[in-house]
C-alpha cells in the first residue's frame, strides 16, 4: 500500500484559461477539508525550478471563484524539457516535503508532468485546462466555454455592424493548431463558413456560397477562421476577388482567454478540482480528470498524451447546412 500522502502541490503553468483560479479554490478547499498541507507553485514550471512556492491557506482562495486568469501566474518554460531543469524543478519539492501535484493546464503542461512523474515516481494528477479544448479524455477543459462565449458575443456585434455596411467579416479566433474554438463559435453565432485545419476548405465554394446569399438579399456574412488553419488576412484577399461585398478582417486575439468564466467553466473547475485530491488522497498518480457525458473520469496521462481528440465533423456539417 501507498504510504498516506500529507503535503501536496498546486500549479497553472502554460496559457492561462478562464476557470483555473474556481479549480485552484477547489484543489485548495478539498485538500484542506482532508487535512492536507498544500502549496501554490507560482509562474507554473518557471517558479518550480526558481523555488516560487507559496503557502496556500482558506482565505488565500477567498473571492476567486468568479476572477479570470490565475493567481498563480503563468509563464511559457520550454527549458523544463531540459533534465537538469526537472531536476532542480524536483529538488524544490523535496525542501518542501510536496509529495504530490495537481497540475491545472494544456497539453503541454501535461506532458511534461508525464516526464517528471517518471523521472521522479511523483504521484500527478492533471486537470485539463486551455481554451483550446483539444486535450483527449474529457469533453470539456476548463476555460473553452468561456472562451467560446466571448467570442460569439464579439461576433454578435460585429454582425451588427456588417449588417449596417452590408459587409463579409472574416474573424480568426484561437485554438493553436486545432478547430475546436473556431466550430462551436461558428455554430453558435451562425458564421457562414467556418475554417478549421481538420477540414479542407475551398475559398471558391465559399465565394459561391457568399454569391448566392447575396443574391437572396443577404446583407452580412461571416467566416470564422480558426489560427491554425489559414491566416484571416490571407482568407479576407481571396475573398474580395470572390464577391462584390467590402471585406473586412477581425483578429479576436487575446479577449477569448480573460473574464470572468462561464458557470460552465467553473462547474468543470469545482469538480475537477476536488477529484484530483481525492485522487492523490487514494495514492494514484499519472491520470487525468476529466467529464465525460457529464460523468468525471479518469484516464492514464500516458494515454492522454499519445491520443488525440477528434473533432465532431457532424456538427461541422450542420454548422454548414443552417448557415445558408
Ligand atoms: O493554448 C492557448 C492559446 O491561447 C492558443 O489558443 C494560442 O495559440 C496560444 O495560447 C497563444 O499563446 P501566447 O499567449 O503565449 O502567445
Amino acid at each position: 500500500m501507498s504510504k498516506k500522502i500529507k503535503t501536496i502541490g498546486v500549479l497553472t503553468p502554460g496559457g492561462d484559461a478562464p476557470g483555473m483560479n474556481t479549480a485552484i479554490r477547489a484543489v485548495v478547499r478539498t485538500a484542506i477539508y482532508n487535512g492536507l498541507k498544500v502549496y501554490g507553485i507560482e509562474r507554473g514550471w518557471q517558479g518550480m525550478i526558481d523555488g516560487k512556492i507559496i503557502n496556500m491557506e482558506l482565505s488565500t482562495v477567498g473571492g476567486i471563484i468568479n476572477r479570470g486568469g490565475t493567481i498563480l501566474h503563468t509563464h511559457r518554460c520550454p527549458e523544463f524539457v531540459q533534465k537538469g531543469m526537472r531536476k532542480k524543478a524536483f529538488d524544490n519539492l523535496r525542501a518542501y516535503n510536496i509529495e504530490g501535484l495537481v497540475v491545472i493546464g494544456g497539453d503541454g503542461s501535461l506532458r511534461a508532468a508525464y516526464e517528471l512523474y517518471k523521472e521522479y515516481d511523483l504521484p500527478i494528477i492533471n486537470i485539463p485546462a486551455s481554451i483550446d479544448n483539444d486535450i483527449y479524455g474529457t469533453d470539456y477543459s476548463i476555460g473553452f466555454d468561456t472562451a467560446v462565449n466571448t467570442a460569439v458575443e464579439a461576433i454578435d456585434k460585429i454582425r451588427d455592424t456588417a449588417t449596417s455596411h452590408e459587409r463579409v467579416f472574416v474573424i480568426e479566433v484561437m485554438g493553436r493548431s486545432n478547430g475546436f474554438i473556431a466550430l462551436d463559435v461558428g455554430l453558435t453565432a451562425g458564421a457562414e463558413a467556418i475554417i478549421i485545419p481538420e477540414v479542407a476548405f475551398n475559398l471558391d465554394a465559399i465565394g459561391q456560397k457568399l454569391r448566392y446569399g447575396q443574391q437572396r438579399g443577404k446583407s452580412s456574412f461571416i467566416v470564422v477562421v480558426a489560427e491554425g488553419a489559414a491566416k484571416a488576412s490571407e482568407v479576407a484577399t481571396a475573398l474580395k476577388k470572390k464577391t462584390t461585398l467590402d471585406v473586412r478582417v477581425s483578429i479576436l486575439g487575446h479577449i477569448q482567454r480573460g473574464g470572468s468564466p462561464t458557470a460552465l467553466s467553473r462547474e468543470v473547475a469545482c469538480k475537477l478540482g476536488a477529484r484530483a485530491v481525492q485522487l492523490l488522497i487514494e495514492g494514484k498518480g499519472a491520470l487525468m480528470v476529466g467529464i465525460q457525458s457529464d460523468k468525471i473520469i479518469e484516464t492514464p496521462t500516458e494515454e492522454v498524451a499519445r491520443r488525440k481528440k477528434k473533432i465532431d465533423l457532424g456538427a461541422y456539417k450542420l454548422a454548414n447546412m443552417l448557415a445558408t
